[in-house]
């Protein structure tokens, strides 16, 4: 985590203290976290201090906490044990002081964010991190709804509009439409004009439903590989199939885009997606997501204007992080689980 326990403590901070949080010393499965209290962070001169008031869990949180694929502990450090000792990655809290180079916030503000990129420890009462990972939370919409929004959210905006290049009145595909990403891909398509199909399991064809997709695939029933008509974009969150079946529900010209899924399936699309697209008239891309704070306030935007909403499954308090995470890992979840903090 980005602070300084030894920096001068900066203007607006209260006492510092004690914080409950959810920690990790090893990787394994959600019995390696336990609730400990530790010290509050302190915020450096570019940092905000937050009073987290909800987090989010989602797939990327659990490869963390499992340390698979291998891959991931290259990427983050601790080839053993965790380098992140408090994880999560979404949050919405209030800003409870600012160091001396922050100016976009002062204390009292409503913010959210992802801080995939400065340390993590959303899962914790406090957490510091650098303004610009940080945006203002629309004022009519909940803490626990908003701090569902960036990890996911963020993948669904970059997957359509970056890589797939989405236009107005195309058609696209939503493979896992009813989880974390698909939920905003299938909101965030519609909010962009495009007319949707939703592909998903037989429980979840209501809850897909309800995010406004035009059309609904129920996998068990129907092929979505096969359509009746070729999509122009093709976003995949469920990539357990190999992307090649995919290519011929594809126009001429149209994009399929590798969000997640197997990590075969992720490898194949990255090695070779780019000789697809040079040697057919499909193009094959894989979303790598980074957090900004522009497309943040994109999406803060969404929310304030009712074109996205979150869709909660459950909410759990910071001890059962672990419970949240098991729920998770059983592929129940119908959009996103948020932690109330
Ligand atoms: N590339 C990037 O930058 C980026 C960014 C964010 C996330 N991701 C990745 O994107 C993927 C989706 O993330 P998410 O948060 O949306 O996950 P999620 O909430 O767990 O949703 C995944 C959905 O996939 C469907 N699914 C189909 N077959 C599955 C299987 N064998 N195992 C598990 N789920 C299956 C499930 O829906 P049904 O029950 O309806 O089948 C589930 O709702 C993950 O792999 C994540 O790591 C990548």
């Amino acid at each position: 985590m980005m602070t300084n326990a030894f920096a001068p403590m900066p203007e607006n901070t209260q006492s510092s203290g004690q914080m409950q949080a959810i920690a990790q010393t090893e990787y394994g499965s959600p019995d390696v976290l336990t609730l400990e209290e530790m010290d509050k962070p302190v915020p450096q001169a570019n940092e905000v201090l937050v009073r987290v008031r909800a987090a989010a869990v989602d797939a990327g949180v659990w490869h963390l906490m499992r340390g698979t694929p291998f891959l991931i502990r290259l990427i983050f450090g601790g080839l053993r044990k965790p380098a992140i000792k408090i994880l999560g990655t979404d949050m919405a809290g209030e800003v409870e002081a600012v160091g001396e180079a922050v100016t976009q916030f002062k204390p009292g503000d409503e913010v959210f964010g992802d801080l995939s990129e400065s340390g993590f420890g959303t899962f914790a009462e406090y957490v510091c991190a650098p303004e610009s990972a940080l945006v203002r939370k629309p004022a009519n919409i909940s803490f626990e709804s908003v701090a569902t929004v960036p990890v996911s959210g963020l993948a669904a905006l970059q997957a359509l509009r970056d890589v797939g290049q989405v236009q107005p009145g195309q058609r696209v595909l939503v493979n896992g439409a009813s989880g974390g990403v698909g939920s905003f891909a299938v909101q965030i398509a519609k909010a962009l004009g495009a007319e949707v199909t939703g592909v998903c399991s037989p429980q979840k064809v209501d809850m897909v439903r309800s995010l406004g997709a035009d059309h609904i695939v129920d996998y068990t029933q129907t092929d979505p590989t096969q359509p009746r008509q070729p999509y122009d974009l093709i976003v995949d969150a469920a990539a357990y199939r190999p992307f090649f079946d995919f290519l011929p529900a594809l126009t001429a010209g149209g994009t399929y885009v590798m969000v997640g899924g197997s990590t075969a399936g992720f490898f194949q699309a990255m090695l070779l997606g780019p000789w697809v697209s040079k040697t057919r008239d499909r193009r094959v891309k894989f979303l790598e997501s980074k957090p900004n704070q522009a497309d943040l306030q994109t999406l803060s935007d969404f929310l304030a204007a009712g074109k996205i909403t979150p869709y909660i499954d459950r909410t759990y308090p910071l001890k059962d992080v672990p419970q949240a995470i098991r729920y998770l890992e059983q592929r129940q979840v119908q959009g996103k689980v948020a932690i109330s903090i």
